[in-house]
């Protein structure tokens, strides 16, 4: 029995963890939002981009029809050319996740339109009058009250966006023809014949339209690339790792986002989320909420240590007296000795990649660093003694466009000799002499590299503004409005 119950148990422990190691749940280290004012947002920029799409517009039917005209006989009455030239959309509407179908509806409604239209008729009269009629001229056509319904798929296919249009309904509720000429005569009989088929050309037209502008969009999205290059070493992963999640009025994405080496033979290090990613929506006042885990920064630090890039030469410090030999003949005289007035360099590398922890005030970085203090003898770079240098650093991170960089201060740091040719030498004596080298040449040089930080998983077009940054317990809230500066050619 015991074991019956033993067995039970650890079969309840067992199986949840087995099913939650077979989820991808920790592949996604980035996490966006769209809020519901973000969500009307793109909205409006996509009934801008499809309006600016459809219109001029050429609609290729040409109508021709013969009418019975009482006296006169038949006519021929033809119109052709029929062009729209604007478009206005005064009110619209999104529906998410229309009814747990994974839809999305668009809704524009009490839409204008002018469209023009060249008409003609003849007649080869018989009857009371001999001569043969005919005209032509051009006519101006207000479209009032056109509704049009767009039911959208947006699915997750292979770490991308699949969008379809399902459904679209266009629907012109009045007409009103003016025509230019002398076709007063005529003109009832001439709007009875017509207006129900401008209007149906009219309607199929800007329904074909809507398709193709939606076909298009989506191959615009399948040619988003699932790797942003940052520089020549990192791309940043952009693969999306699950289906959109509808929230109420709001859109949620989650994509890979860890830095990745452009080297494809450098293994990826394997990380786990110790906290969701996901964006604290009862902070997002803003269009969009960006979330990035710790484990994005910790993925830059170790695909650039292990690219080797993490090293540095210094041959050039503000205060360039500090390398030579004399300088120090006080605070380490055994080196001045055996080197006297030589000129020094610095080889600085890191032992480890640097450590990132976000705390809900700011980044702590940990910096584990060599330090190999070199001579320059006669054309001969000899290296004399190594310190261990480690830095207790606080980040800031910051935006500037569309990219999200940083700024590093000193906090503390802690000096121990790792090896020595010259001799024991007491680290308290170059205490204050490393301070001012790491105020005033290592910060500005790494703050140099880190200000330009790297580009923020968003869509073409889009820019961030009034950007503010939340720092909560190993993840970092950006929570931002957007404006839309490119255009989409949906034709
Ligand atoms: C990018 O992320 C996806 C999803 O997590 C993953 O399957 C893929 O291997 C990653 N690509 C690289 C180059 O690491
Ligand atoms: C059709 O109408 C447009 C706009 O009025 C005009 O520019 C164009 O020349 C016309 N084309 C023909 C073939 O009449
Ligand atoms: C949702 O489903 C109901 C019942 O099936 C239907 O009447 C309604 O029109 C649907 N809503 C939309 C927006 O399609
Ligand atoms: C569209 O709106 C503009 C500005 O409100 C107006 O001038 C124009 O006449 C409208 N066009 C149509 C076709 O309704
Ligand atoms: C359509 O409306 C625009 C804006 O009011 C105007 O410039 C244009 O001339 C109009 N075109 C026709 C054919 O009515
Ligand atoms: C149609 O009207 C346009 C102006 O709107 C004019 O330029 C064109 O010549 C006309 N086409 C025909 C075939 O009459
Ligand atoms: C790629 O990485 C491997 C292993 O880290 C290294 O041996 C190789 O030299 C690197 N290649 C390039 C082009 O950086
Ligand atoms: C810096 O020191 C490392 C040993 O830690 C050495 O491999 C490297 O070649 C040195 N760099 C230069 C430019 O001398």
């Amino acid at each position: 029995m015991a074991t019956v119950i033993y067995f039970i148990l650890i079969a309840l422990f067992i199986i949840p963890t087995h099913t939650l190691s077979q989820s991808n749940d920790d592949d996604g280290f980035v996490s966006l939002l769209l809020s519901e004012k973000g969500v009307n947002f793109a909205k409006d920029v996509l009934i801008e981009q499809a309006i600016s799409s459809l219109a001029p517009l050429q609609l290729p039917q040409i109508i021709t029809k013969s009418v019975r005209v009482p006296i006169i006989g038949n006519i021929n009455m033809g119109i052709s050319n029929i062009t729209i030239f604007q478009v206005n959309v005064s009110s619209s509407s999104i529906t998410l996740n229309n009814n747990n179908t994974g839809e999305i509806s668009i809704v524009a409604s009490g839409a204008t339109a002018n469209l023009s239209m060249n008409w003609s008729y003849s007649c080869h009269s018989w009857g009371f009058f001999p001569i043969q009629i005919a005209d032509k001229g051009e006519a101006s056509i207000q479209v009032e009250g056109m509704d049009v319904k767009l039911n959208l798929g947006l699915e997750y296919e292979g770490g991308t966006l699949k969008l379809s249009p399902l459904e679209c309904g266009c629907f012109v509720k009045d007409i009103a023809i003016i025509l230019d000429g002398g076709l007063s005569w005529l003109y009832q009989g001439f709007i009875n014949a017509f207006e129900g088929q401008i209007r149906s050309a009219v309607e199929s037209t800007v329904n074909n339209k809507i398709r193709e502008g939606i076909l298009k969009l989506d191959s615009l999205l399948q040619t988003l690339p699932k790797e942003v290059p940052v520089d020549d070493i990192a791309s940043l992963n952009v693969t999306l790792i699950n289906k959109p999640l509808f929230e109420d009025f709001s859109i949620g994405l989650e994509i890979n986002g860890l830095f990745t080496a452009k080297n494809s033979s450098m293994v990826p290090k394997y990380y786990h989320k110790n906290s969701l990613p996901s964006v604290d929506s009862r902070h997002l006042r803003k269009m969009l909420g960006i979330s990035l885990h710790e484990a994005v920064f910790n993925s830059a630090s170790d695909v650039y240590f292990k690219a080797d890039s993490l090293r540095w030469i210094v041959e050039k410090v503000p205060d360039q007296s500090y390398l030579n030999t004399n300088k120090w003949r006080f605070i380490v005289p055994q080196l001045y000795r055996k080197y006297p007035n030589d000129n020094m360099r610095l080889n600085i590398s890191f032992a480890t990649p640097p450590i990132l922890k976000i705390h809900s005030e700011e980044i702590e970085a940990n910096i584990y660093s060599d330090m190999i203090v070199e001579v320059l003898n006669d054309d001969e770079i000899i290296p004399v003694a190594c310190i261990s240098v480690i830095v207790k650093a606080s980040c800031y991170a910051k935006i500037a466009e569309n990219n999200l960089g940083g700024h590093i201060d000193m906090e503390d740091f802690d000096l121990s000799l790792k090896w020595s040719k010259i001799g024991n030498f007491r680290m308290h004596l170059i205490e204050s002499v490393m301070r001012t080298f790491i105020k005033t040449a290592a910060l500005p040089y790494a703050n140099s590299r880190l200000t330009k930080g790297f580009p923020l998983p968003i869509f073409r077009g889009f820019t961030l503004q009034n950007a503010d940054l939340i720092y909560r317990k190993s993840k970092i809230m950006i929570s931002t409005d957007i404006g839309f500066t490119g255009s989409y050619n949906l034709k």
